[in-house]
């Protein structure tokens, strides 16, 4: 039987021969598959596709795996393009502390950079360098000639525009680079001046109304490759770009776009400079339009993160001796962001399958205790945080009985040891780091532990541990215990399991598995 693109699926294949499981990463070369490749056998059912290849090996596709989302998502196709009447209801905002705190809100202002292509962090502390932390917290700083920051504010005899009370008209930053950066952070330390209000305007969206209004013009920006240049006494800086630039399909992708550092276009073999000028001119008057001018005033610290590939930012003059004005910037870029927030989601709907099962099957009997399984779980992670432990003890103890999830603490009551520390452990090992695995998967080695060391500690034990107990191999031999106490995670373990016990109070009341995702997520990473 044969297949469809062979090649293609072949290089496709997921098992773990073919790719890393940790990273996906390919472990053979296109090369390396045999010319000839074709499918022996084939067959599809609900779980996917199998596929036994000419050269032996063996493919199976899960159902699905070829859906997959929007792989550049740069371009116009995933953004939502705007006006300025579009946030009359307020701009993409979040306070800076909610942010740190709350990696939901995380989620929220990443999002908004991406689709709106800005957010505004309020409440960041208005003191020198904490730009920098504001790109760290999602990113990488972009060090260039301008050092890690920069900053913005009048300077005597300034050579640059930047530099002065003047305004400065809707721009892409440094498009002298290449690559550009990519992301821009404006940090607003004071802004006590007459004037020097902020703007920003959407260039995708300038460059779509141009496209509508003056296809030719549209064309004729997106194929000419236009010099921008700067120079001072340190740097020559120089790329050669089109002011709008497509991905392969013909979406726009970048717009670039600064009067300032423009050099001199090629001519005469390169486009005709009048029609180049007169399409200039077009995209311009666009970009001043009033109903495109997004229009707002910094606060001391504010700090705007917008895409320097995307949207344009301006200045209103202001009186320099009327006040100080004090901005510093750095720059960053959208990978590591995007990153980020993939991660973030990523996590985040892990989350939600967790809270799932604590709600969903959690809500059942916990092996004949007077609470269910979900609350004896919440119990044991409230009592970690109230004895002041570190967040990943708190989510071990949270988490430490997942392992009994899917019916398998049945089987544990029925007399076979359903070895629920271990499955806990691989299955969280997905998600959390070994100082929140290891004594999960301990603790169950950690009442056999302390049944010996302890006189005493097998009294406190409920019914049902005592009876798990003996088909969890009973308490350790001296050497068992000798072995346990030396194990690096042994006292996390210990201190998990006292929790455990705790945890089985009718009369306590847990909070929500809601109230720590918070502290789940941070874990994650
Ligand atoms: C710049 C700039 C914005 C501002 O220096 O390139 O855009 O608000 N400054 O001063
Ligand atoms: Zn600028
Ligand atoms: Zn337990």
């Amino acid at each position: 039987m044969s297949v469809p693109h062979p090649y293609w699926l072949r290089d496709n294949c997921p098992c773990a021969d073919c790719r890393d499981p940790r990273s996906g990463q390919k472990r053979f070369r296109i090369g390396d598959l045999p010319e000839d490749l074709a499918a022996v056998e084939a067959a599809e059912d609900a779980t996917g596709l199998t596929v036994r290849w000419s050269d032996g090996h063996r493919s199976h596709y899960p159902a699905g795996w070829n859906d997959h989302e929007e792989p550049d998502d740069r371009t116009e196709r995933a953004k939502r393009l705007w006006q300025a009447a579009d946030f009359a209801r307020g701009l993409p905002e979040a306070d800076w502390a909610a942010y740190l705190a709350d990696p939901e809100e995380r989620i929220a202002v990443l999002a908004a950079v991406r689709r709106s292509g800005f957010a505004l962090l309020r409440g960041v502390p208005a003191e020198p360098g904490r730009v920098l932390e504001v790109a760290r917290s999602f990113g990488y700083v972009r060090e260039t000639n301008y050092g890690a920051l920069f900053d913005v504010r009048v300077e005597p005899d300034a050579a640059n525009l930047a530099f002065t009370d003047a305004a400065i008209a809707p721009h892409t930053d440094n498009p002298y680079r290449d690559p550009v950066p990519t992301l821009q952070l404006l940090h607003c330390l004071h802004n006590e001046a007459a004037g020097g209000d902020s703007g920003l305007v959407d260039g995708f969206r300038a460059a779509d109304l141009l496209r509508a209004e003056d296809p030719a013009a549209f064309a004729l920006l997106a194929r000419t490759p236009v010099p921008f240049r700067y120079r001072d006494r340190t740097a020559d800086l120089s790329a050669e770009r089109p002011m709008i630039g497509l991905d392969p399909r013909g979406a726009i992708r970048e717009v670039r776009f600064n009067n300032r550092s423009l050099g001199t276009l090629r001519g005469p073999d390169g486009a005709a400079p009048d029609a180049f000028y007169a399409a200039y001119r077009a995209f311009a008057a666009i970009t001043l339009r009033p109903e495109l001018q997004l229009e707002f005033r910094l606060a001391p610290g504010d700090c705007l993160v917008f895409d320097n590939t995307r949207l344009l930012h301006a200045r209103t003059a202001f009186e320099g001796a009327s006040g100080r004005r004090h901005l510093q910037g750095c720059y960053a870029d959208l990978d590591g962001l995007s990153s980020t927030l993939a991660v973030l989601r990523r996590n985040t709907a892990a989350l939600d399958e967790l809270e799932a099962l604590f709600e969903g099957e959690g809500a059942s009997e916990y092996l004949g205790e007077a609470v269910t399984l979900a609350e004896h779980m919440r119990q044991a992670g409230a009592l970690a945080r109230a004895a002041g432990a570190p967040p990943a003890l708190v989510a071990a103890a949270l988490l430490h009985d997942i392992g009994h999830f899917r019916g398998s603490g049945r089987e544990l009551m029925a007399g076979t040891d359903n070895r629920h520390g271990e499955t806990a452990a691989a299955r969280l090992s997905r998600w959390f780091p070994p100082a929140v695995t290891e004594p999960v998967r301990l603790h169950v080695e950690a009442k056999r532990y302390l049944c010996t060391a302890e006189p005493g500690y097998s009294d406190r034990l409920s019914p049902a541990s005592v009876h798990t107990l003996a088909v969890q191999g009973g308490p350790h031999t001296p050497e068992q215990a000798a072995a346990f106490a030396a194990h690096p995670f042994g006292p996390d373990a210990v201190a998990v399991r006292r929790w455990d016990e705790a945890a089985k109070d009718p009369a306590a009341t847990a909070p929500p598995f809601a109230e720590f995702r918070p502290l789940l997520l941070e874990l994650m990473g």
